[in-house]
C-alpha cells in the first residue's frame, strides 16, 4: 500500500467512528492539496456529506478531525467552508527517504499479481519503409514494456511484422522480370531500392492484366511453399529485416519477431471457429461477420470480411488468429497493441468479433494503445527538405549529428578537450535520448511537432535537461570525492528547509507515479514527474549548500542528491534513455 492509499484507509475509519457504519466505504475524496500552504492532502468530504447528514460542513469537518489520528500526519486543520487539510510530518518523510535510499528499487514494490503481458509494437512492413508512425510505436511500446517488466510482470514483446499478403506475389513477380538476381542472392538490394521497386511493381500491377495473373500465381505458389517463390520471399524479408535491425540497434530495442506469416497456417481455423459460433455469414461470396455498432453510409450493419471471395484472408483475419494464439498458447492476461489512432476501428472490430466468439475470457484484457501523428514544423506531414518522406535512419543520424554539434560548441566555449570516444558516446546518448523523450513527453493521443531544436535544448522538458540534472549530481560526488554507494548504508536525513521538504515529497511519489503510468498507459506522466524532479532538485541545489555544511546536514543533503540521481536514472531507463556521468 502506498502512502496515499494508507491515508485513505485511515480517513475512512475516522468517518465511520464519527458518523457510524452507514458511512463505511465512503470515499474520503482525498486529493493532493492545491497549494502547499494547505499541507499535502485536502478533502472536501465534509461539504459532500452536508446534505446527507443535515449538518453544516464545518461542523462535520470538525467532528471528522477529532477522530483522525494519522501517525504520518500533523494535526489536521479545517479551512474555509469545511475543507480538511492534512500535512505529512517531516519525521515521517525522513524515515521514508531512508528506506527508499536503502532499497535498490527505490521503494517501488513488485506487483503482487504478476500478469503475462503481450505488448505488440513497432511492427513495420517488409519491403516498405519503416516510418515515423512505426518509430512512435517502437518508442512507446518499449517504454510501456519496460515499466511493466520493472513492476514484475512477465512481458512478451512481439513484433507483428507485416511479412505476408498478396503484395508479395506482386513483388516477387516483378523482381523475376526486372531484377532476377535479387531473388537468389542476398544483399543485391537495400531497402531503399526495395521501396522503389515496390512502387514500380504496384504501377505495373495496376496497368497490366497479364501481370496481375502472374502475381496471383506467385501468391498461390508462396502459400503452397513452392521452393523458388518461398526462397524469394525469405530473401525479401531478410533484406528488410537487416534494415529494421539497424534502427533497433540504434535505439537499443529488443523485440521478438513473430510476423503475420506465423499465423498463416492458423487462418482456416479462425474461419471454422467463427462458423461454429454462428457468427459467419456468406455475403456475395465472401465470408464475413456483421459488426454491431459499425454501419455503412446507408446505415446498414458493416461486414468484417474474414475470407475473401478468392479464398484470401485479410489483415483482420490474421489479427483474429494472433489474438486467439496469444490467449491460448501464450497464456496472455493482457494484450496491448500500440499503433496510431488510425487503426482504432480495426482493433475495435477485431476485439468485438473475438468477444462475440467468446475467445476472450473474462480476466483477459485487450487494449489498443493509440497515438497521434508526428508532424513537421509548420504542422504539416513530416518531410525532408526536398519533400521526400523521411527515412528513420536519417532522422536518427541527424539527431545524433546535431547533438554532436551542440557538444562541440559547448566544449569550445568552456575550453574543454575531450576524446573522440567521449564525444561519440555523449552525442549518441543525447541524440537518441532526445528523440525518445520528445515523443514520450507528449500525451500520446495528441499529434506532436517534430523539432530538433526543441528536443535538443538544454532547457525545458527535454532529455538533455534531465540528463544534465543527473550529471550535476555526479559532479558533486566527484568534487567532494563522495562515494554515494557507501552513503546508502548509514544515512540520517534531516529536512530543514522548504525546498528540501518539497524535493523529499516529490521523490517519495515515484511508486505512485509508476502505478499510474502502468494503469493509464501514459508515459508522459513519468516524463512530467522527472521534469518536476529535476526542477525541484535544481531549486534545492541553488538554495541549499551541500559540500560546505557541517555534519549531519552534509550527509543528509548528499543523500537527497543521491536519491535524486538514482530516481532520474531509473526513471529515464524506464523511458529507454541512458544517463551520462559527464556531458
Ligand atoms: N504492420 C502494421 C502497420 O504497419 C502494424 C501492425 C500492428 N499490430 C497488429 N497486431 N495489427 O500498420
Amino acid at each position: 500500500m502506498n502512502a496515499t492509499e494508507r491515508l485513505k484507509t485511515q480517513f475512512e475509519q475516522a468517518l465511520v467512528t464519527a458518523f457510524g457504519s452507514e458511512l463505511a466505504g465512503t470515499d474520503p475524496m482525498l486529493v493532493p492539496a492545491s497549494n502547499p500552504k494547505f499541507g499535502d492532502y485536502q478533502s472536501n468530504i465534509a461539504l459532500a456529506l452536508a446534505k446527507r447528514l443535515g449538518q453544516p460542513p464545518r461542523a462535520i469537518a470538525e467532528q471528522i478531525i477529532q477522530h483522525l489520528d494519522i501517525p504520518e500526519c500533523q494535526l489536521p486543520t479545517v479551512a474555509g467552508p469545511g475543507f480538511i487539510n492534512l500535512a505529512l510530518k517531516p519525521s515521517y518523510l525522513e524515515t521514508q527517504l531512508v528506506a527508499m535510499q536503502a532499497d535498490f528499487r527505490l521503494g517501488v514494490p513488485l506487483t503482487k499479481r504478476p500478469k503475462r503481458v503481450v505488448v505488440d509494437f513497432s511492427s513495420p512492413n517488409i519491403a516498405k519503409e519503416m516510418h515515423v508512425g512505426h518509430l512512435r510505436s517502437t518508442i512507446i511500446g518499449d517504454c510501456l514494456a519496460r515499466i511493466l517488466e520493472f513492476q514484475g510482470h512477465d512481458v512478451l514483446r512481439l513484433n507483428h511484422l507485416g511479412d505476408w499478403g498478396t503484395q508479395f506475389g506482386m513483388l516477387i513477380a516483378y523482381l523475376r522480370e526486372a531484377h532476377p538476381e535479387a531473388l537468389t542472392t542476398s544483399n543485391a538490394l537495400d531497402l531503399g531500392d526495395l521501396v522503389t521497386l515496390y512502387r514500380q511493381a504496384k504501377q505495373r500491377f495496376d496497368q497490366d492484366e497479364t501481370f496481375q495473373e502472374t502475381a496471383r500465381r506467385e501468391v498461390v505458389k508462396l502459400q503452397m511453399g513452392e521452393p523458388t517463390t518461398y526462397q524469394a520471399w525469405q530473401l525479401l524479408c531478410e533484406q528488410s529485416r537487416r534494415e529494421f535491425q539497424r534502427i533497433y540497434d540504434l535505439l537499443e530495442i529488443h523485440l521478438v519477431e513473430r510476423g503475420e506469416s506465423f499465423y498463416n497456417p492458423l487462418l482456416p481455423a479462425v474461419v471454422e471457429e467463427l462458423e461454429r459460433s454462428g457468427l459467419l455469414v456468406e455475403d456475395q461470396g465472401a465470408k464475413c461477420v456483421f459488426l454491431e455498432g459499425f454501419t455503412n453510409r446507408q446505415g446498414e450493419p458493416q461486414p468484417l470480411i474474414i475470407q475473401k471471395t478468392d479464398g484470401g484472408y485479410n489483415y483482420a483475419t490474421t489479427d483474429l488468429a494472433a489474438l486467439r494464439y496469444r490467449i491460448q498458447q501464450d497464456q496472455a492476461d493482457w494484450i496491448i497493441y500500440i499503433t496510431d489512432a488510425g487503426q482504432a476501428n480495426h482493433f475495435a472490430q477485431v476485439f468485438q468479433v473475438a468477444q462475440r466468439a467468446r475467445w476472450i475470457p473474462d480476466q483477459v484484457r485487450v487494449i489498443h494503445v493509440s497515438f497521434g501523428l508526428v508532424l513537421g514544423e509548420g504542422g504539416r506531414k513530416l518531410k525532408t527538405r526536398s519533400g521526400d518522406t523521411i527515412r528513420l535512419q536519417e532522422l536518427l543520424d541527424e539527431a545524433i549529428a546535431r547533438a554532436r554539434a551542440d557538444l562541440e560548441t559547448r566544449l569550445q566555449e568552456e575550453g574543454r578537450e575531450e576524446t573522440e570516444q567521449f564525444k561519440e558516446h555523449v552525442a549518441h546518448v543525447v541524440g537518441i535520448g532526445a528523440v525518445k523523450y520528445a515523443d514520450l513527453s507528449q500525451n500520446r493521443t495528441s499529434n506532436y511537432v517534430f523539432s530538433y531544436d526543441k528536443m535538443l535544448a538544454l532547457q525545458g522538458n527535454t532529455a538533455p535537461y534531465m540528463i544534465y540534472a543527473y550529471v550535476r549530481v555526479q559532479g558533486i560526488s566527484r568534487k567532494g570525492q563522495i562515494n554515494f554507494e557507501q552513503l546508502a548504508q548509514q544515512t540520517q536525513i534531516h529536512l530543514q528547509k522548504d525546498v528540501e521538504l518539497v524535493l523529499a515529497k516529490h521523490l517519495l511519489q515515484l511508486s505512485e507515479v509508476l502505478d499510474q503510468v502502468a494503469t493509464e498507459l501514459l508515459p508522459n506522466r513519468l516524463c512530467q514527474y522527472l521534469f518536476e524532479l529535476s526542477q525541484k532538485f535544481n531549486q534545492f541545489y541553488d538554495r541549499c549548500p551541500v559540500l560546505t555544511v557541517p555534519e549531519p546536514l552534509q550527509t543528509s543533503r548528499l543523500a537527497l542528491c543521491d536519491l535524486t540521481a538514482r530516481t532520474l536514472k531509473l526513471g529515464l531507463s524506464l523511458l529507454g534513455i541512458e544517463v551520462l556521468d559527464r556531458m
